[in-house]
């Protein structure tokens, strides 16, 4: 089916009180992996390109690999720009056909974000595509800053009213002790901010950095109004270790699909463990 908005899918998420998987693409084995577990399991799905992923295959490469996928597909499935950096970037990924940006203005002050977030919107409602902001800074796991460092970036719960009140997103990316990348230890989350964030804003909330969260701490996300959880560190682990398991094994192999299909068939086991987690199994 053609591509779906990734509002369409939360909308539904959140009635039904589960989140939809959002795994981040770089080539077409990873599209094919996201769509192949999304059918195995029946579920909505969302595809998501990060700055790395434009770098590495372009915005014009992504769009077509996805909307060929979706158009072959029974399950619903969304393009969405992960971190947008700019107006201009959401211009030119809602241009090729993605279906849903997130514009990340957390590096800006609270009224810089919220202007940046209201150009994208003024556009992307136009042409009926969604928007994803963020609020509090979420970071990487390399970031060299103690515990008390990053929680001082996490979203603040009025911050958060204030800014859905001024920018009417669909969903808000919030930082309560994720961390993009491989954790160190076990990442502890601060479920209290995020009851009081959904008890101010009524929206979707996503969670960023999630591969490394343990799925109890997941699932309890979930329970508590997070509808979009995004994971791109646990694929790509599965798939470059399947990979140098087969160079590894057989030194003289040559054929890059006898080393690119394990990688993708690994990818698929771990998308559809997260698809389960997240309770979007069957929903589609
Ligand atoms: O935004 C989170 C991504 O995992 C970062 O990915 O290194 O491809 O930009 P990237
Ligand atoms: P991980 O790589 O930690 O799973 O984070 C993914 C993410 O949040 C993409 O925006
Ligand atoms: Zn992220």
């Amino acid at each position: 089916m053609p591509l779906v908005t990734v509002a369409e899918l939360l909308k539904k998420a959140e009635a039904g009180g589960y989140a939809v998987g959002a795994f981040n693409c770089n080539n077409m084995e990873i599209v094919q992996a996201i769509v192949a577990a999304a059918e195995a399991e029946q579920a909505p799905v969302i595809i998501q390109a990060s700055q790395g992923a434009i770098k590495y295959a372009g915005i014009d490469y992504i769009a077509a690999l996805t909307r060929t996928a979706a158009d072959k597909s029974p399950v619903p499935i969304a393009l969405h720009l992960d971190h947008g950096t700019s107006f201009e970037q959401c211009m030119q990924c809602i241009r090729s056909g993605f279906t849903s940006v997130m514009i990340d203005g957390s590096k800006h002050s609270l009224e810089e974000n919220i202007d940046l977030t209201n150009r994208v919107l003024s556009v992307a409602r136009a042409v009926g595509v969604s928007v994803e902001a963020e609020l509090g800074k979420i970071g990487g796991t390399e970031d060299d800053i103690t515990v008390s460092e990053r929680e001082a970036l996490f979203t603040d719960p009025m911050e958060a009213k204030r800014f859905v009140d001024a920018a009417g997103v669909d969903s808000l990316a919030v930082a309560i002790g994720t961390a993009h990348g491989r954790y160190k230890g076990i990442p502890k989350l601060d479920f209290e901010r995020l009851r009081q964030i959904r008890g101010t804003v009524n929206i979707p909330i996503v969670l960023h950095g999630s591969s490394g969260v343990p799925d109890d701490a997941v699932r309890e996300a979930v329970s508590l109004g997070v509808r979009k959880v995004n994971i791109d560190t646990n694929i790509r682990e599965a798939f470059v270790n399947a990979a140098r398991k087969v160079i590894s094994d057989k030194p003289n192999e040559i054929d890059p699909r006898n080393v690119l299909g394990p990688a993708r068939e690994a990818a698929v086991q771990i998308i559809r463990d997260k698809i389960r987690v997240f309770g979007s199994s069957g929903r589609a």
